[in-house]
């Protein structure tokens, strides 16, 4: 009867707990409850966020958070430095990003590496603005939001080989 009496009181306790930490299982998710790294965003921009940055902006959170790791002027490290060419990269500055909003995922998903998914919208944006302008490939007061980002031509873009059309398949 205790035993019973113990479920009764613990079926009573649990959807409490269960709506307070967001709905349960199989009930519909608004956007406001999905954290922003949930998102994909895509090479065309698809996904991105509302909100804006600039490099002037960027410039202080990435000497606050990125700068002891990749260097305080990006050049210098001792990890990956961001600016480039370097002696890491030979080939154009930001050889491995061929579409820029890929580059802002990657930053809002995994960096700060101590703390991966802690900076803002709008900290993302700046922040990806000040690699962006560093590299030479954006001015320093543009403005980085969900349709600046995508038109922005990375240096490299062009060197990429599209290894599905080349075998004329389609990847999905
Ligand atoms: C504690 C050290 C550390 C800090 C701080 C840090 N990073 Fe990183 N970062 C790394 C490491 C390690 C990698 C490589 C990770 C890997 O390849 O899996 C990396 C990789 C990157 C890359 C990809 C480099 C490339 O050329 O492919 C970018 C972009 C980047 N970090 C941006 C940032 C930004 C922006 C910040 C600040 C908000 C930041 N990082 C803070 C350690 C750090």
């Amino acid at each position: 009867m205790l035993r019973l009496a113990a479920i009764a009181a613990l079926c009573a306790v649990l959807p409490a707990a269960a709506s307070d930490e967001g709905p349960g299982l199989g009930q519909p998710v608004g956007d406001d409850e999905i954290p922003s790294y949930f998102r994909s965003v895509m090479p065309d921009g698809q996904g991105l966020p509302p909100g804006s940055g600039t490099a002037v902006e960027g410039q202080p959170i990435y000497e606050a958070q990125c700068g002891f790791c990749h260097g305080e002027t990006g050049i210098e490290g001792p990890i990956m430095p961001l600016v480039g060419p370097s002696a890491d990269y030979a080939t154009p500055a930001g050889a491995y990003w061929p579409y820029a909003p890929t580059l802002f995922d990657y930053i809002q998903r995994a960096m700060p590496f101590y703390a991966p998914k802690s900076l803002s919208d709008d900290e993302a944006y700046a922040v990806t603005a000040y690699i962006l302008f560093r590299n030479g490939v954006i001015q320093e007061d543009a403005s980085m939001d969900a349709n600046s980002l995508p038109a922005v031509q990375m240096p490299n873009r062009e060197n990429f080989i599209d290894l599905w059309a080349l075998q004329g398949a389609t990847p999905y």
